[in-house]
C-alpha cells in the first residue's frame, strides 16, 4: 500500500542514493538524511538497512518522534537495540550488564509480531541526573552490541529533528559524544523538517561536521511516470499514453501522493473489471478521493483565518510564485506584505504548505485540488 514503506518491487530509482547510503553506513559514518515530508526517506532507510542486514550487519531502528518523553525514547531505543536478540533471557542479562545506572525491566507478552510485545522500561530513572547517566549508557549500546556480537551495527534514527524537544540541547550533546567514537557503528539520522535539521548541523551545535549530509531530492518525474506506466502494464492493465505523467503531475511529484493516486486509479479500474487505464479513470478517481476527503479539508479550511485562506488560494492559483509581489497581492486582495508573510509562515508551520526554492507548494496535492475546485 502507498501509506507504508514501499516493498522492493515498488521502489523506483534512488539507486545512487541507496548505494551511497549503504557505503557510508558500512564505513561506520554518521549520515544525516534530510528532505521535506514524504519524499521517501523512511523507504530509503528501510532499503539501506535491508542491504546492510544481508551483509551481516545488525540493524537498529527507531522513530524519535513517536515518543512522548526523553525516558520513553531511551526505553524505545534500548528495546530496539536488543531486538536482534531472539532469546529473552540473553537479552535481559545483556541489557542488565550494560545498564548500571538504572533498573532495566524487560517484559515479553506473546502476540502475533516477533517482537511487538517486548518492552523495556527504566522505572527508577527520575531526576535529570539519573536520566542523563542512563542516556550515556543507552547511547553506548550499539557499540557494545557490535563488540559482543563481533558484527557491524547500523542504527537508523528516523524523525530525528524531534530530539530537540527532549531536554533541550543536552540530548544532542550526549548523542554526539557517544556516537563519534563508535567506529563499528554506522548511523543515519533522518529528518523531515529541513530548517530544523540544518540548524542542528550549524557551527555552534554538537552535530556540526559529525558526518556526511544527504539531501534527498524528488524522484525525476519522467522516471517516476515511466515506473507508474510499467506498474499498470505489469498488472495486466493497458495505460493510455501519458497516464503516468498525468498522475505524477497531479500528485505534485510527491512519492506518497503519486502512489496514492496511482493505486486508487488502479483500484477503480480493477473494480470496474476493465483492462485499459485512461485519463478519465484518473480524473474519476481524483473526484472520488476529493469527495471522500471533503469533510477533513472543510474542517482544515474552517480553522484558517481569512488572511490564511486567501493566501492559500493564491498559492494554489499562482502555483506558489511571487506571492509577496504587489501584483499577486493586488490580484488576490491579500493586503500588505507583512500580513501575507505572517499567513505564509502560519501555513508553513501547520504543514499545509512548504517552501521549495523560490516558491511555495501545497503539501497535500489533494488539498491543492480541493482548494482550486471548492473554495472561492
Ligand atoms: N523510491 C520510491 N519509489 C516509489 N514510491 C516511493 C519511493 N519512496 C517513497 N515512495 C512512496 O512514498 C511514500 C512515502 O515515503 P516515505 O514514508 O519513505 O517518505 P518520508 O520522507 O519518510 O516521509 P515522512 O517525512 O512523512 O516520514 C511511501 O509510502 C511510498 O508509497
Ligand atoms: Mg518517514
Amino acid at each position: 500500500m502507498y501509506g507504508e514503506v514501499v516493498p522492493a518491487a515498488a521502489f523506483v530509482n534512488r539507486v545512487v542514493e541507496l548505494d551511497r547510503l549503504v557505503a557510508d553506513l558500512a564505513a561506520g559514518q554518521k549520515v544525516f538524511l534530510i528532505s521535506p515530508r514524504r519524499y521517501g526517506k523512511s523507504s530509503l532507510i528501510r532499503h539501506a538497512l535491508a542491504a546492510m542486514s544481508r551483509r551481516g550487519a545488525i540493524t537498529v531502528e527507531t522513530t524519535v518522534s513517536s515518543f512522548s518523553s526523553y525516558v520513553a525514547f531511551l526505553e524505545g531505543y534500548a528495546r530496539a537495540s536488543i531486538a536482534a536478540e531472539t532469546r529473552l533471557d540473553r537479552a535481559r542479562t545483556w541489557l542488565r550488564d550494560m545498564i548500571r545506572s538504572a533498573r532495566a525491566e524487560i517484559r515479553y507478552v506473546p502476540d502475533t509480531t516477533p517482537l511487538g510485545a517486548l518492552t523495556v522500561s527504566f522505572p527508577n530513572a527520575r531526576s535529570d541526573r539519573d536520566v542523563s547517566r542512563l542516556a550515556q549508557e543507552v547511547f553506548a549500546l550499539p557499540a557494545r552490541l557490535a563488540e559482543a556480537r563481533r558484527r557491524k551495527v547500523v542504527v537508523a534514527l528516523d524523525e530525528f529533528q524531534a530530539i530537540a524537544g527532549f531536554n533541550g540541547g543536552s540530548v544532542e550533546h550526549a548523542m554526539r559524544a557517544a556516537v563519534q567514537h563508535q567506529r563499528d557503528v554506522g548511523y543515519v539520522f533522518a529528518g523531515s523538517e529541513p530548517s530544523l535539521m540544518e540548524r542542528m548541523l550549524g557551527s555552534r551545535r554538537p552535530f556540526y561536521k559529525a558526518g556526511p549530509v544527504m539531501r534527498l531530492e524528488r524522484i525525476p518525474s519522467e522516471e517516476f511516470a515511466a515506473f507508474i506506466d510499467a506498474r499498470f502494464a505489469a498488472s495486466g492493465l493497458r495505460p493510455e499514453p501519458g497516464l503516468g505523467a498525468a498522475i505524477v503531475e497531479l500528485a505534485g511529484n510527491l512519492p506518497y501522493d503519486v502512489q496514492r493516486l496511482a493505486h486508487e486509479t488502479w483500484d477503480d479500474i480493477r473494480a470496474g473489471g476493465r483492462r485499459r487505464a485512461n485519463l478519465d479513470d484518473l480524473h474519476q478517481a481524483l473526484r472520488r478521493l476529493l469527495s471522500e476527503q471533503h469533510m477533513m479539508f472543510e474542517a482544515l479550511w474552517q480553522r484558517l483565518t481569512l488572511a490564511q485562506r486567501s493566501v492559500l488560494r493564491a498559492v494554489v492559483l499562482d502555483e506558489g510564485r511571487e506571492i509577496l509581489s504587489a501584483d499577486v497581492r493586488t490580484r488576490h486582495r491579500l493586503g500588505g506584505p507583512s500580513t501575507v508573510q505572517a499567513a505564509l509562515a502560519a501555513l508553513v508551520r501547520d504543514d499545509v504548505i512548504s517552501r521549495e526554492r523560490d516558491r511555495y507548494l501545497v503539501v497535500d496535492s489533494l488539498l491543492r485540488e480541493w482548494v482550486a475546485r471548492r473554495t472561492f
